[in-house]
């Protein structure tokens, strides 16, 4: 098979990872990739959201399977721009219709999909600049702290925590008034819950369903949870509280009933389903929908999948999921991200990153790399590299990852050195 893979994160690298180990793959391309997704396929220079520059790739490249890593690309409707050409029609795409995708491309779309099918998550109420007035009284009868979401997609900015009424009711009047562009002219108010969270991924056709392996991931940038909101820091898989018990609940109250309410719904969905989940007192409730797999969480889960990853889409593309199997490593698997100095806020980047061609310990996902011109792999993001490691537990997986973690350099280099320490 010949496969295109969407995206150029430490998602994308550690998918190309596990699709390239297929027996089944015979070429896979990256676009755009990163200098780590080079390594085990071949990048080719299109954006993710360049539909007709990917659909001249795939017909002269005779691609047979396009994978979607970013949601962005399924937001603005990959799916059905391939459905809706003939010459396109019968690549399957990896990832929902663009109906489909509003699960994680609108909070209010997908908070009222819950309602309708009894799936557990906040109380909320949405409200826009019309309903101001009504949003600012809804506040009111709210307990600290306020949770306010903008309703559409803001590269994971869009959440706010305010731990006061009158910083709620001031943030709600300038999201209101345009601080996210269209994405906040719809905000969701929704009570705050407290627990820890948990990252369930599903596989599905549209009918039936795979969970792979749960992980938790650490999204602020300071240790202990402390500091700015990031694309996150590290994730561990699995995780402790997510035993048979809990994940029956998860299966029974939230995956299958969201499986079946998009089918009924008529919303085709073939594709990974990330529920962003919390933990509060024994009961798995919602944060959020994602149309897609987690970034760090891919760089854990994909090492715990033993299957192979391809046959598994091949299922979901096909509309017969249920006929294959999947594996587990029993492993642990940990990730720890190694970011930019200053990340989440203002970074440099074009720094040479040296050392990670001597990691034997651990595998090295590249997340913001890329070549420069005299061919040294720099910094070119944030997030710039997932050190991920299998152990017999969560301690000998993170001693593995701290000290590859050690091994490579590059100016500015940061990391969290408390993953997986809460669990
Ligand atoms: P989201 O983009 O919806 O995942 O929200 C970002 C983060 O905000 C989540 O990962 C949670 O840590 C936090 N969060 C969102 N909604 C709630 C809520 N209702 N109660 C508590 N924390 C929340
Ligand atoms: N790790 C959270 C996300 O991918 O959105």
């Amino acid at each position: 098979m010949r496969i295109l893979l969407l995206g150029s994160g430490g998602r994308e690298h550690a998918l190309a990872w596990k699709i390239a180990q297929s027996s089944r793959v015979g070429k896979l391309y990256i676009a755009p990739g990163n200098a780590g997704t080079a390594t085990v396929g071949e990048n080719v220079a299109i954006k993710s959201d360049d539909f007709d520059g990917i659909a001249a790739f795939v017909l002269n490249n005779r691609v047979d399977m396009v994978v979607v890593g970013p949601e962005d690309p399924l937001v603005k409707g990959i799916n059905d721009y391939f459905k809706n050409d003939a010459r396109l029609a019968g690549i399957p795409v990896i990832g929902p219709t663009k109906a489909a995708a509003q699960l994680e491309g609108s909070k209010d779309f997908a908070k009222q999909f819950m309602m309708r099918h009894g799936i557990p998550t906040a109380a909320y109420r949405t409200f826009t600049s019309d309903t101001l007035e009504d949003g600012l009284r809804f506040l009111e009868t709210l307990k600290a702290p306020y949770v306010l979401k903008a309703d559409g997609l803001c590269a994971g900015k869009g959440v706010l925590i305010l731990p006061t009424l009158e910083e709620a009711k001031k943030e709600l009047r300038e999201m209101l008034g345009g601080m996210f562009g269209g994405a906040s002219s719809r905000v969701v108010i929704e009570e705050f819950m407290s627990g820890i969270e948990c990252s369930v991924f599903v596989l599905t056709d549209g009918r039936n369903y795979k969970i792979l392996p749960e992980a938790k991931d650490y999204k602020r940038a300071g240790e202990h949870d402390t500091g700015l909101n990031t694309g996150g820091m590290g994730s561990v898989s699995p995780v402790p509280f997510a035993d048979r018990e809990w994940m029956d609940k998860v299966e029974s109250r939230i995956i299958r009933p969201t499986v079946q309410g998009l089918a009924e719904e008529g919303l085709e969905y073939k594709g990974f389903i990330f529920f962003g989940l919390i933990n509060v007192d024994g009961n798995p409730k919602v944060i959020e929908y994602n149309v897609r797999m987690g970034d760090p969480e891919t760089e854990t889960v994909m090492l715990r999948l033993k299957s192979d990853l391809v046959d598994l889409l091949c299922g979901v593309a096909e509309g017969n999921l249920d006929t294959r199997t999947i594996e587990f490593d029993t492993r642990s698997a940990v990730c720890v991200m190694l970011v930019s100095g200053g990340y989440p806020g203002h970074y440099e980047k074009g720094f040479v990153i040296t050392g990670a061609e001597n990691v034997r310990d651990s595998i090295v996902f590249h997340a913001g790399t890329a070549y420069d011109a005299a061919g040294n792999v720099v910094t070119a993001g944030g997030r710039v590299i997932a050190v991920s490691s299998y152990g017999k537990d969560k301690s000998e997986a993170l001693a593995k990852s701290f000290r590859s973690a050690g091994m490579i350099d590059f100016n500015g280099k940061h990391f969290r050195s408390d993953i997986g320490a809460d669990l």
